[in-house]
């Protein structure tokens, strides 16, 4: 970020000096690139100073603020300091470039020589000819910047409230929610993990029952299982989608399983209407949902004794037949970690459900189980989500609908320019990178979308992945692997008993898969320079 000093804007607004014609130069790059920023401190200055002496400069600079973010002066400002004491207005500034680890543009030798964080318009074009090219994986910096305002304002009104704990923003967010996703009811947590825990204590799942999930997901799946003393019961994943493979749960069906978690990996929901029919034939029932005839979802009862959870941690806002994944579950469990695509700035997560039994069941067991203040039904958990966070999340929800878009978008391109410039293997869907490394792109089948949370694509060939990651590495793209070890092979889980050979697929992509950095605001350019980069 760069906070623009008083002089550097009036040199590039009113051409006055020698040196407006780069200052104008750097402004423009600055606004292009969103980095363009001014202290609060120097908003009425230069307004008085323009008015006052370049009034026909003055709707120019009124059309340039629109484009400037704001930022505040803290109230951290140490008068007192020497820097203060010698010049107020330009310690001011650089506190506001502190803040957000900005720098500070400015034309003054003195603010120049006395500051660090001061730079010239042609120290700032210098930096930019050096500044390598560097890809950020989730970008959250950017959005933080782009819904300051907002946010600051959301923030502001928790902290001056005082109601840090189930405050108004917490039933503001569990409305949002409902209205996001059609849900009857969403019920705020402290995280995804702690979702997973109330949707099975909700279930009243316990030591001696069987829940059956993916072994390729985040540890929480099935370490929240396994908490509550039951059996995680792993089935092999499909290689299209990298979830649950539904065709081999009724093998792992025993009288005491009492739940299937299926996990929207990276995003993309699992085959809900397979996982349903399954538990309808081993019940015996094999009916239908009412509505659509081709419809399994639950119209907002569950109808299984076996129920569904669906891990939806990556994938809010993912759709399933037009609708969101809450209503093919019994309840739908998601996070708000920073890097998820509906992220806050700390823990964070959420239930939702068309059942409003066991929305109050976990409504309870969020706050120690507790149906009156002091009185406890049944044993909980701490489990309440911050109001703070919930005034986060409540800002990036108006922008949602729109952030998703984008990623979307940003994955249709990732796929378009890959297919369009790699090599084909013949006969089959792998790219060819060189004859010994071949990647393959990720797919999202036809009756639902993505929440892309990662784009994740596999490496086929012995240590090549590792090599691909060190090439990207090299020219500044980070890469990521979700997940390297499949859970069943993981240490804690040994008592479990399975091997190596147990889950050949998930097995094989955990040795192949990686993500490319995934955000809404990768540019094409941007696109375009990891897509070359890789089929180098
Ligand atoms: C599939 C899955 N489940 C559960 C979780 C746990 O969420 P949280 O980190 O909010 O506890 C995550 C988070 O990474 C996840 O990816």
């Amino acid at each position: 970020m760069y906070i623009f000093d008083i002089n550097f804007l009036l040199d590039a607004i009113t051409g006055r000096s020698e040196n407006s014609k780069v200052c104008s130069i750097v402004l423009e790059d600055c606004i292009n690139k969103g980095k363009a920023c001014i202290s609060s401190s120097s908003l009425h200055n230069i307004r008085y100073v323009l008015q006052r002496n370049y009034k026909e400069h003055l709707d120019k600079y009124l059309d340039i603020e629109k484009k400037l973010k704001v930022v505040k002066t803290p109230s951290y400002a140490d008068l007192e300091s020497s820097f203060a004491k010698e010049d107020i207005e330009d310690y001011i500034v650089e506190l506001s470039a502190k803040s957000v680890n900005g720098k500070v543009l400015t034309n003054d030798k003195l603010f120049l020589e006395k500051s660090q964080l001061a730079i010239s318009p042609v120290d700032y074009i210098l930096e930019d000819l050096k500044e390598e090219i560097k890809i950020d994986f989730a970008n959250l910096k950017k959005q933080y910047f782009l819904y300051q305002d907002e946010l600051e304002e959301e923030m502001d009104k928790v902290l001056n409230s005082a109601a840090y704990i189930m405050g108004s923003a917490v039933k503001e967010l569990e409305e949002n929610l409902c209205r996001f996703t059609g849900a009857k009811n969403a019920v705020t947590c402290s995280s995804g993990t702690d979702a997973l825990l109330l949707a099975m204590m909700a279930l009243d799942i316990k030591p001696g029952d069987e829940v059956i999930t993916t072994p390729f997901t985040f540890i929480a799946t099935a370490e929240t299982i396994a908490l509550l003393g039951a059996k995680p019961v792993f089935v092999d994943i499909d290689e299209t989608t990298y979830n649950i493979d539904a065709s081999k749960i009724e093998e792992k069906i025993t009288p005491k399983t009492k739940a299937i978690i299926a996990v929207s990996l990276y995003g993309q929901p699992a085959n809900l209407d397979e996982i349903r029919a399954v538990i309808e034939k081993v019940e015996g029932r094999g009916e239908k949902g009412e509505g659509d005839n081709n419809s399994s979802t639950f119209n907002l009862q569950p109808s299984t004794s076996i129920k569904i959870i669906i891990d939806g941690a990556q994938s809010f806002g993912a759709t399933y037949k037009g609708k969101a994944e809450v209503h093919y579950a019994d309840i739908y469990t998601t996070s708000f970690f920073p890097a998820k695509p509906l992220g806050c700035f700390g823990d964070g997560g959420a239930v939702l459900t068309n059942s409003d039994e066991l929305a109050e069941k976990m409504r309870m067991l969020r706050v120690h189980g507790q149906n009156r203040r002091y009185h406890h039904k049944y044993i909980g958990l701490g489990a309440r989500m911050d109001t703070l966070q919930c005034a986060v999340v409540n800002v990036k929800l108006k922008h949602y609908k729109e952030d998703l878009a984008k990623r979307q978008e940003v994955a249709r391109k990732y796929t378009e320019r890959l297919k369009a410039e790699g090599r084909r293997e013949k006969g089959s869907e792998w790219l060819e990178l060189d004859p010994s490394t071949f990647i393959l792109l990720p797919s999202t089948l036809n009756n639902r979308t993505s929440a892309w949370a990662q784009y994740s694509i596999r490496v086929k060939g012995e240590g090549r992945r590792e090599k691909v990651q060190a090439k990207l590495k090299e020219a500044g793209i980070p890469t990521a692997v979700h997940y390297p070890m499949p859970l069943h092979l993981q240490e804690c889980f040994a008592y479990l008993g399975y091997k190596e050979g147990d889950f050949p697929v998930a097995e094989k992509v955990s040795k192949e898969i990686m993500s490319l950095p995934m955000n809404p605001y990768l540019t094409d350019e941007e696109i375009g320079y990891v897509a070359e980069k890789l089929l180098l």
